[in-house]
């Protein structure tokens, strides 16, 4: 496994790192148990996985991944969970942070949470947290409760990376979570120099998705792009669109969508939001192998590159 530094928190993260949320929710909708969970988060350490991602919103999921972590040396992983800043579409109250953390240290059984993520913040509620969220933030960072700050972004509202651009200009924060993946690469012009530049941690969310990991949807969405004018209707076959990049090591459409998304060095880690041992194993081999031959790469980029979507979904 590769590790990365997750910017100015200087935290050595593996490159690949486990999600908790997403369509599979650490397997939350379809059926699996608690010891189906754990046996996931301790096959994810046993490849070399030291990040986990999770947020108070996931369901279970913070204490499912709590139940994967017990007796651990709390050295040997790293967590970052997310508070959800709005109640019923206003502002949380500062007391509703500062309880929602309490929370999530409950719910994963830790007295201690590496990174706290402001979850999924739109822009225009930027300042509003600036004021009356980050001071709760900062005191649970003094009282020892969480270690370093983050803000992850709303990918599909926020297509141009708005909000990283304000928490990039102010320095309160020390990691972002960003929408990245080979149908919206807005990121490589709005936030990779701009992370480096500034020392902070970029995490990678939403690589492969449902577009990127079911062969329907991605159908679906290719002819959708191919309708309102977005391709050409011969930039990409109907069937089977990005097979092209199944050769060589690259043996599957989501394989190549991680690996499009560990190129760039800003990139500290890549989540995958998988609750399928099998993907799991087969996803950080992908990654082990490393980027995509340069050429699939440079046609990935004249074909989607212009776009700003927020694809992923
Ligand atoms: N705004 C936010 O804060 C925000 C938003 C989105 C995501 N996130 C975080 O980012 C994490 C990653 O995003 P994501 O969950 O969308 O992850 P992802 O890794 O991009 O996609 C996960 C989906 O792809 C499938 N998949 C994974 N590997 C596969 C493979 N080898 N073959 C076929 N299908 C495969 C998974 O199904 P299986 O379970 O069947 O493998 C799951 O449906 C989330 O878990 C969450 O922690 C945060």
């Amino acid at each position: 496994m590769e590790y990365r530094r997750l910017g100015r928190t200087d935290l050595r993260v593996s490159l690949a790192s486990l999600g908790t949320g997403g369509p599979s929710k650490m397997g939350q909708n379809r059926g699996a148990t608690v010891d189906d969970a754990r046996r996931l988060v301790r096959r994810a350490l046993d490849h070399g996985i030291n990040f986990f991602d999770t947020a108070a919103s996931y369901g279970d999921s913070e204490i499912l991944l709590g139940h994967g972590l017990a007796g651990l040396s709390r050295d040997d992983f790293i967590v970052a969970t997310k508070y959800s800043p709005l109640a019923d579409k206003e502002l949380k109250s500062p007391e509703g942070v500062q309880a929602s953390i309490d929370s999530s240290l409950e719910r994963l059984g830790l007295d201690y949470i590496d990174v706290i993520q402001v979850h999924g913040l739109m822009p225009d509620r930027y300042d509003a947290i600036i004021e009356q969220h980050l001071p709760v933030l900062l005191e649970a960072q003094r009282a020892g409760k969480v270690g370093f700050l983050g803000v992850t972004e709303q990918a599909h509202d926020d297509v141009h990376h708005e909000t990283f651009k304000r928490m990039a200009a102010d320095g309160h924060f020390d990691a972002f979570m960003v929408g990245y993946n080979l149908l919206h690469q807005t990121a490589e012009q709005d936030v990779l120099d701009a992370a480096e530049a500034a020392d902070i941690g970029l995490i990678v969310m939403i690589a492969v998705r449902r577009a990127l990991g079911n062969p329907a949807r991605l159908r679906e969405v290719i002819a959708e792009l191919k309708a309102e004018g977005h391709l050409a209707a011969d930039a990409l076959p109907d069937d089977d669109p990005l097979g092209w990049l199944v050769h060589g090591d690259v043996e599957s459409v989501p394989e190549a969508a991680y690996r499009f998304v560990l190129e760039p060095s800003a990139i500290s880690t890549v989540l995958t939001g998988t609750a399928n041992p099998d993907h799991l194993d087969a996803n950080v081999a992908a990654m082990a192998r490393g980027p995509l031959p340069p050429e699939d790469r440079a046609r990935l980029e004249e074909t989607f590159g212009g776009l700003a979507l927020g694809l992923g979904n």
